[in-house]
């Protein structure tokens, strides 16, 4: 499975502060916000991941993530010209896909949840139709909203409702089967002239063949788009992390404890970091390098 980190669009709610660099490279307390939704795709065990944002933006994530060998994965980058819709991330990576199922995170989401890794790499080995995650917010109406019938199976899909009737927003994280590019080919713009993404969850759901994963109340879903979110978010990395003495949405933990890299990688890594608090857990987390081979004692 191939993975889509979406970090285009405009920001305007989070103006002034993406008048000139992009939302999804603001902070989340210590780390860039793509780094969330980074690790998670890589959680999932994907290592095959295309980039995708604005032509103005897209050299700034590549300065900042690079290739990916320091993570053992592949990064690849292609630019949208225009926010024309989520959906359009299928179009726009269409060859690069070739065919391949594929997951795909939105750049200001981000997950927490306790067994994720479980949750993430069952959706990615289903091997048909495609899974979205729904979690319970109080404010639907931002959102995607998903209604569920009397057998909990998922029953409509609606992008934005003036008066949702459920509380179920479907999260920025999604996962398809192979089919992905044709369906996405299918939709056409909604009245704002977006390729919606709802649309395209549609279509799953009317073959039957979208499995909606409710996230219970021991998880946490934030969609930093909006200043108070964004606040909440970087609050709520910084609590788990000088309580729990845990990393939240480090890429270079998952991709050691995912084994993509091994100790002397992630020292390397923790090494470009090494004034920081970050440095020095990924520092603890690698452990102490060996000690040099002691040579030879001549006869
Ligand atoms: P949104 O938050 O819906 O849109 P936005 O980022 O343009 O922000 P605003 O509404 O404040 O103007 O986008 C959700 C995510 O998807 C975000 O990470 C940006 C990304 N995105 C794209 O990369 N391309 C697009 O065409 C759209 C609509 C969104």
């Amino acid at each position: 499975m191939k993975g889509i980190l979406l970090a285009g669009g405009s920001g305007t709610r989070l103006h002034p502060m993406t008048l000139a660099t992009s939302k999804q490279l603001l902070p989340v307390y210590d780390k860039p916000m793509i780094y969330y939704p980074l690790s998670t795709l890589m959680l999932a065990g994907i290592r095959d991941i295309m980039i995708i944002s604005t032509p103005d933006d897209l050299p700034q994530f590549q300065r900042l993530l690079g290739d990916g060998a320091q993570y053992g994965v592949r990064f690849s980058y292609r630019a949208q010209p225009s926010p024309d819709g989520i959906a359009q991330a299928f179009l726009i990576a269409e060859d690069w896909l070739a065919g391949a199922p594929c997951a795909l995170a939105l750049g200001d989401n981000l997950i927490f949840a306790d067994h994720l890794s479980v949750l993430l790499q069952g959706a990615a080995r289903r091997d048909s139709g495609a899974t979205v995650f729904a979690y319970q917010v109080r404010d639907p109406e931002r959102y995607g909203v998903v209604t569920f019938d009397a057998e909990g199976r998922a029953s409509t899909l609606v992008e934005k409702p003036t008066h949702p009737v459920s509380h179920w927003a479907v999260t920025g994280l999604y996962f398809y089967d192979a089919r992905v590019s044709t369906f996405a080919r299918q939709i056409r713009p909604s009245p704002r002239g977006e390729l919606e993404i709802t649309d395209l969850n549609r279509i799953y759901l009317e073959e039957g063949s979208l499995q909606v994963e409710k996230l219970g109340r021991g998880c946490a879903w934030l969609d930093a788009g909006v200043p108070d979110a964004l606040l909440q978010a970087g609050m709520f990395v910084q609590t788990i992390q000088s309580r729990q003495g845990m990393l939240v949405g480090s890429p270079a933990e998952v991709a050691f404890r995912m084994g993509f890299i091994d100790c002397d990688q992630l020292r390397e890594i923790a090494r470009s970091v090494f004034k920081t608090e970050l440095g020095r857990q990924l520092q603890d987390m690698a452990g102490p390098a060996e000690p040099p081979a002691p040579l030879p004692i001549p006869a």
